[in-house]
């Protein structure tokens, strides 16, 4: 007979699964639109339409790719204010803040 708890503990870990699989969750998303509007938003505007960065507004990145705004995220741009946010967040993370830009209206 295996210890319950081995057993339980392997359970568990077979209910998460889905959940991971699935990526970022709806309360992930929440927490995601809140830092473009706090942190991202405090460069390029709460309204995403520019101060200190250019503006992030969905017309503004037309035509950008979604892996360049991915990897200027992670490792920011050199030479300008803009922060690499690789130590804070995951590329799937980044991925999800660029196609939420590419695709959502400021
Ligand atoms: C400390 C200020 C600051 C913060 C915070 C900041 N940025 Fe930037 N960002 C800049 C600056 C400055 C530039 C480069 C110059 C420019 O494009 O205005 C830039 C450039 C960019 C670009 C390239 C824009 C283009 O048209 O080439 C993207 C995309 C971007 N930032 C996204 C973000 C996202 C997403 C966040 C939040 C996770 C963020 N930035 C947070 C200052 C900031």
């Amino acid at each position: 007979m295996p210890d319950p708890r081995a057993l339980a503990s392997m359970l568990a870990l077979v209910l998460a699964m889905p959940a991971a699989a699935e990526g970022i969750d709806a309360e992930k998303q929440h927490e995601l639109e809140h830092l473009v509007l706090q942190d991202c938003g405090s460069c390029h505007g709460l309204t995403r339409k520019g101060g200190l960065g250019s503006p992030l507004t969905r017309e503004a990145l037309e035509g950008m790719d979604r892996q360049v705004i991915a990897e200027i995220i992670l490792d920011g741009m050199p030479g300008t204010a803009m922060p690499p946010w690789r130590p804070l967040m995951t590329e799937e993370e980044a991925y999800w803040i660029a196609d939420y830009l590419l695709e959502t209206e400021e």
